[in-house]
């Protein structure tokens, strides 16, 4: 699948989606937007960011909603990321297809030009010239990035025939047919996004898609093997956290070497504990001599006590892990305390600022 197309050559603009409220990663979204949320030492984003300029873009326009403000607090005018940026708000939220249609204004090539979308919750590995090529070359109204799934009825579920036309879009779909599902990156033809209906609640999944593949227009599916996640929950949030610091996915936003942990600027990590699984340790975080830390995101300020033990968790900023406790698998909000001899595990979530006194949950049987 080769092609001549150079998203460079052609100053590729794209449209990233970052309007959601994040439900599924409360309480740590309760003040700071999905894409915001600091993974392996930067904001999420970053990483997104500058893999979409190593392809080529320049210019791209948020379709911001939930805490608009606070990503142009983050990334201003994209110079310091050698990129152009524009922020387009909704007032309410207008769903994806209304999002895109909106942020659309701010786009400044003409109608047959391919326009990247991206979901702003995606770590993905796939090559995206070759996805922009591949619908250049078909003359493609969408191409959507395809990836496959254990549990397709999370996602859009995307049949495809041989010569890889979507032949239809089952978003959520109790019932999917294949385990191929949509990646969350797409590439449409401007003139497609311009005939989205304006100021209305629109979904692409359940609406935009289904209805140009009803009215026969070419739909097609870029489908790869290569890494994929979609960081909505806490146990994915925290994976693709380690993964960057591991080195799974490269990322040009990553900042400083990969491996088992990454230090931010300030940060105290003693030399009795054990520190592994791509943890990241936010700036001026502690962690303490024989606290066992592994697989998990310790945001700033965050202090894990001596001999706990922390395991694909996230330790919100300035939060404090007492003597002994046993985080895993958990959430534990900014400022919050274990106190020392709890257990949190299986998904438990400690809300912002709440103090767990000493021994107050445990999970042994044996107590
Ligand atoms: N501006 C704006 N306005 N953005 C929105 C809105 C809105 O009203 N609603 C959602 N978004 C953004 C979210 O911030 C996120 O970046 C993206 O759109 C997708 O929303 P999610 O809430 O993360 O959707 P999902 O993960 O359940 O499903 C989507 O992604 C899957 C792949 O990860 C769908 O596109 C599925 O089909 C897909 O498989
Ligand atoms: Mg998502």
């Amino acid at each position: 699948m080769t092609s001549s197309y150079s998203p460079e050559s052609a100053r590729l603009e794209a449209i990233l989606l970052v309007g959601g409220q994040g439900t599924r990663l409360r309480p740590l979204t309760l003040s700071t937007p999905k894409p915001l949320l600091p993974t392996a030492g930067v904001p999420f984003l970053a990483h997104q960011l500058a893999r979409a300029r190593s392809f080529g873009v320049r210019r791209i326009v948020f379709a911001t909603s939930y805490r608009a403000s606070m990503f142009a607090e983050a990334f201003g005018d994209g110079s310091a990321y050698g990129l152009s940026l524009e922020y387009m708000t909704e007032e309410t939220p207008l769903g994806t297809g209304g999002a895109i249609r909106n942020a659309a204004q701010a786009l400044t090539c003409p109608s047959d030009a391919p326009v990247l979308v991206l979901n702003g919750d995606i770590l993905s590995g796939h090559d995206i010239g070759e996805q922009v090529g591949l619908h250049v070359s078909r003359g493609a109204a969408v191409t959507l990035h395809l990836t496959e799934v254990d549990d397709p009825s999370r996602f859009g579920c995307v049949p495809t025939g041989e010569d890889g036309r979507v032949t239809a879009f089952l978003e959520k779909t109790p019932n999917p047919v294949t385990n191929r599902v949509n990646a969350g990156c797409y590439v449409f033809t401007r003139s497609v996004i311009d005939e989205i209906p304006a100021g209305q609640v629109v979904s692409v999944e359940r609406e935009t898609f289904p209805g140009l593949i009803e009215a026969g227009e070419p739909v097609f599916g870029y489908a790869d093997r290569s890494y994929w996640l979609d960081v909505g929950t806490p146990a994915a949030f925290v994976q693709g956290s380690c993964d960057l610091v591991l080195g799974r996915l490269a990322s040009p936003a990553l900042p400083g070497p990969c491996g088992e942990f990454l230090a931010m600027p300030g940060a105290e990590v003693s030399p009795n504990a054990k520190i592994e699984g791509g943890t990241v340790v936010g700036p001026r975080a502690m962690v303490r001599s024989d606290a066992a830390v592994h697989g998990s995101v310790l945001d700033a300020d965050c202090v894990v006590e001596s001999g706990a033990i922390v395991v694909d968790s996230v330790v919100g900023a300035g939060a404090r892990v007492d003597a002994g406790a046993v985080v895993r698998n958990a959430v534990i909000g900014e400022g919050a305390v274990v106190g020392p001899g709890n257990e949190l595990l299986a998904g438990a979530r400690l809300w912002p600022g709440v103090r767990l006194p000493a021994g107050a949950v445990r999970f042994s049987s044996d107590v």
